[in-house]
């Protein structure tokens, strides 16, 4: 039976543009549905660069103008690859359309440009995804299975890093290609959009909700040339923050993400503990899940190492054989898999854009919070 198309048009087409290009070539090898994705276009501004992309990744056409790319009655999916300050736009847009829509992370640069996305691809009654792809790791989903089995009784802690080192040069400019993320009207904010956006959807979807926060930012170079006006600038970003906060299953939770730690390049961890066992992954390690079970036998109890590449692990069954462990990329085949299956069952993809919101509205209290220097509560009002 021939299978049903998505046509995707894909906006933007650097580091995500691959990642999500090779997704949608991947999705159809290897987690066969009752849809085939469809590479239809690609826009970008530079039509020699977008064009030369275009026939590396398989698109059969290329748009220079988002808006008509959105506007073409073959595209289904709109994919939204681009810098958050775009993101609201283009899923808007889209939404009056009536495209599917993907967009990036973060949803929006803060929540009430979040809540305007929300709202339009709701009215719309699209089916919405937003690539928080860590979900998607085997081992990530391991440690959700056990959690929801219950294997860990009550939390007590929850715990995560996102670690980077590239811009402590003081020298490095912001704004424009490549150094959007420390142009704060551009990208919102600096690592907790960037970053703890990262750590927070992952804690969400694996110890539930945050009720309130107390965090501290700092911004360690004031000021930068930026790349488009020449002019030195001040730096509006935050370029560490680290945060507590209350979930509303009890447990404590401690976040801290960096641009500054240097020597570590994308080192994301997270670490979970509770009353009956412990789990811990580690992005540099991401086949990996470390459990501690206090059930184990004395002599035999300690931390082991499981590698998530069986036959009967999440996903891994659609790959290779036992043992041959797979990596980043594959987050995204996975999460374009999920997608398509829960398309053709006419459920919702998680997370959906109502998903992301509720990160957001944590980054912002988060932010708030850094600001006033008081508790916040995830709705925005101080606690007390
Ligand atoms: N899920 C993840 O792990 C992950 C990782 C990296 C980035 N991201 C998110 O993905 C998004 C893109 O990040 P990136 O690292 O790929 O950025 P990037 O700078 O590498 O790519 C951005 C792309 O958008 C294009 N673009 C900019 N303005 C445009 C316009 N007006 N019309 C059409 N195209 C335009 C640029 O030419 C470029 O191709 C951001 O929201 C970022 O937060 C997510």
């Amino acid at each position: 039976m021939a299978k049903k198309q998505l046509r995707v048009g894909l906006i933007g087409y650097s580091f995500m543009g691959r990642a999500h290009s090779n997704a949608f070539h991947q999705v159809n090898h290897f987690f066969p549905s009752t849809y085939e994705v469809i590479p239809q276009a690609v826009c970008g501004r530079d039509e020699a660069k977008v064009k030369e992309f275009a026939a590396k990744w398989g698109y059969k056409s290329v748009e220079t103008d988002w808006k008509k790319l959105i506007a073409r009655d073959d595209i289904d999916v709109v994919d939204i690859a681009t810098p958050n300050n775009l993101h609201a736009e283009q899923v808007i847009a889209a939404a009056k359309a009536g495209k599917m829509i993907l967009c990036e992370k973060p949803l929006g640069r803060n929540g009430k440009e979040a809540e305007k996305m929300l709202k339009a691809v709701e009215k719309a009654g699209v089916a919405n995804m937003v690539w928080y792809n860590y979900r998607r790791c085997p081992a990530v989903v391991l440690a959700k299975q056990f959690i929801d089995a219950g294997k860990l009784g009550r939390v007590y802690h929850y715990r995560a890093n996102f670690l980077q080192d590239w811009t402590i040069n003081a020298d490095l400019p912001q704004g424009g290609t490549g150094l959007w993320r420390l142009d704060a009207k551009v990208s919102g904010s600096g690592v907790t959009g960037d970053l703890l956006a990262h750590c927070i959807d992952t804690a969400l979807w694996l110890n539930g909700p945050v009720t309130d926060v107390t965090a501290m930012t700092e911004t360690f170079v004031k000021e930068r040339t930026h790349t488009l006006t020449g002019k030195v600038e001040p730096v509006k970003i935050d370029d560490a923050c680290s945060f507590l906060c209350h979930f509303t299953n009890g447990s404590l939770g401690l976040f801290e993400s960096t641009r500054y730690a240097r020597g570590h390049k994308a080192l994301y961890t997270f670490e979970i503990n509770g009353e009956k066992m412990s789990l811990k992954w580690d992005l540099h390690d991401l086949h990996r899940l470390e459990v501690f079970d206090y059930s184990d036998t004395g002599s035999e109890r300690g931390w082991k190492s499981v590698h998530v590449t069986d036959g009967d692990h999440p996903y891994m069954g659609k790959w290779w054989v036992p043992g041959l462990a797979i990596g980043y990329e594959h987050s995204f085949v996975h999460q374009v898999a999920d997608f398509l299956e829960a398309y053709a069952k006419k459920q919702p993809a998680h997370p959906t854009f109502r998903d992301a919101l509720e990160t957001q509205r944590v980054c912002d209290a988060v932010l708030q919070s850094a600001k006033s220097r008081q508790w916040v509560n995830v709705n925005g009002k101080p606690v007390g």
